[in-house]
């Protein structure tokens, strides 16, 4: 027989089916207790709440595992390409290598923008952040698509939408990355890869040949594997909820990016860089400081703690040991390095910080990286959008194809109870 937890509650039991899933995570299914006992559950932050059933990304926070589709991201990011492990996402199997031409011929056909949505560029005062011009721009991009606004009229278009946003996506983070700088925006070249393309695109130039260094190449498709996919987090639940009313692709990644953003999930590689950089010049390089202000409540430690992680984020682990290779490798030597790790020192041997459980995150060497890769750091978000964009399609894509029901959590009501009307005159 099924496993059952039993919930005893005004003088009745109730038994609650137990769901277990392939890596033996259980959960107990609530999904008809309001109706059997009148009761919701209440988890504020959803700390215990499974969404839904997946299929595409595991991870054990305990013990510091990460797989995409059963592959551990150690094997994917030495391993495999970025395009590969967007098809591993998309379609749940590495692609052999015909499918792997023929998936990346189809992104190159559609690399190029309309030109109207290069002119949006010009309603961006100088310094807007490319943040916020991304979530634009992915707004915008539904415009010049109409058939693909109701993803339940054309389901066969799908694909043809996933293919045109991952190809596009290149080219506008490129393209915000050249309007930053005042340049010429550079048109794609499908000579080159995906990753290779995306890099001509940001840092080649119109008067000079474009040759890609394979360094920053290699730097480059780690950097976007490791932030592929991180199942329910911040940004792929929003994108989820937003797909669940059936809005479509464009409108649900653009509320990932917005998600993203915040300085507690994505947009917090800005902030670690912005931290180290003030560690260096307005505290001379006084980590402890720092390490003492957070512990005070006084400020964060960006690019520290994860809501699943309480051991240490097998990403961070992977990036620590990249960032030395690659800064070696590129002739780099940055102050701010010798800091963060000094920091990392400093908190993981803090009674503050171990008794939390809190340890670098994905955010916390990536900064150091796209620095040393020539991105200015208000990008590094962007980047880190670049990279999760497959996942959000997997998760939208998984979604549609269990034909989920509309996300809609409930409450518990804490205002007033129904009191009488009074009129503006006899208000006090
Ligand atoms: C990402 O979820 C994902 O999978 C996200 C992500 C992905 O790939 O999609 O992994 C990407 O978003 C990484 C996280 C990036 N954010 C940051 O680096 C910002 C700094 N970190 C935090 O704000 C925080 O750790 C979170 C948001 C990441 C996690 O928050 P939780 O799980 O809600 O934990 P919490 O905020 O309740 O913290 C628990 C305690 C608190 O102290 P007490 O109230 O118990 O005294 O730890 C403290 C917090 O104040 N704390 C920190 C801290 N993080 C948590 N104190 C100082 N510095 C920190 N960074």
């Amino acid at each position: 027989m099924a496993e059952t937890a039993t919930l005893s509650y005004g003088g009745k039991s109730y038994e609650l089916p137990i769901i277990t899933g392939t890596e033996n995570e259980s959960a107990i299914d609530i999904s008809k207790l309001r109706s059997d006992s009148g009761l919701i559950t209440f988890d504020e932050g959803y700390k215990n709440t499974g969404s839904t059933i997946s299929n595409i990304t595991f991870l054990d926070g305990e013990k510091g595992i990460l797989h995409y589709r059963g592959y551990t991201i150690e094997d994917l990011a030495s391993k495999a390409s970025f395009v590969e492990v967007i098809y591993l996402l998309l379609y749940g199997e590495l692609p052999t290598q015909t499918q792997l031409s023929e998936f990346e011929g189809s992104i190159s056909k559609h690399t190029l923008v309309h030109e109207n949505l290069v002119k949006v560029f010009e309603v961006f005062p100088t310094g807007s952040h490319p943040m916020g011009q991304l979530m634009t721009m992915m707004s915008a991009l539904s415009s010049f698509y109409p058939d693909s606004l109701n993803p339940n009229k054309k389901p066969e278009e799908t694909n043809l939408t996933v293919i045109r946003l991952l190809a596009k996506m290149t080219t506008m983070c490129a393209m915000i990355h050249k309007k930053g700088k005042g340049h010429p925006v550079l048109y794609p070249q499908n000579k080159y890869d995906y990753v290779t393309n995306f890099l001509y695109m940001t840092f080649g130039n119109v008067s000079e040949e474009y040759i890609a260094d394979p360094v920053i190449v290699d730097a480059m498709n780690k950097l976007l594997i490791l932030h592929a996919d991180h199942e329910q987090n911040c940004s792929a639940s929003t994108v989820r909820i937003v797909g669940s009313s059936h809005a479509n692709l464009y409108a649900s990644i653009a509320a990932g990016i917005a998600a993203l953003w915040g300085p507690r999930h994505g947009g917090a590689n800005q902030e670690v860089l912005e931290m180290l950089e003030d560690i260096r010049t307005n505290a001379g390089g006084d980590v402890k400081r720092a390490v003492a202000e957070a512990k005070d409540k006084k400020r964060l430690l960006f690019g520290f703690g994860h809501r699943v992680y309480k051991n240490f984020d097998p990403r961070a682990k992977i990036i620590k040991v990249a960032c030395d290779n690659i800064l070696a490798k590129l002739g780099v030597n940055d102050p701010l390095l010798a800091i963060a790790k000094e920091l990392e020192e400093v908190a993981l041997n803090d009674p503050y910080f171990v008794e939390r459980k809190l340890y670098p995150n994905v955010d916390f060497y990536s900064g150091i990286i796209y620095k040393a890769l020539g991105f200015p750091t208000p990008m590094f978000t962007v980047l880190f959008a670049l990279g999760r964009l497959p996942g959000w399609i997997a998760q939208w894509k998984e979604l549609r194809e269990r034909n989920e029901n509309i996300g809609r959590p409930r409450q518990i009501y804490t205002g007033y109870t129904q009191r009488a009307f009074t009129n503006i005159a006899d208000r006090k």
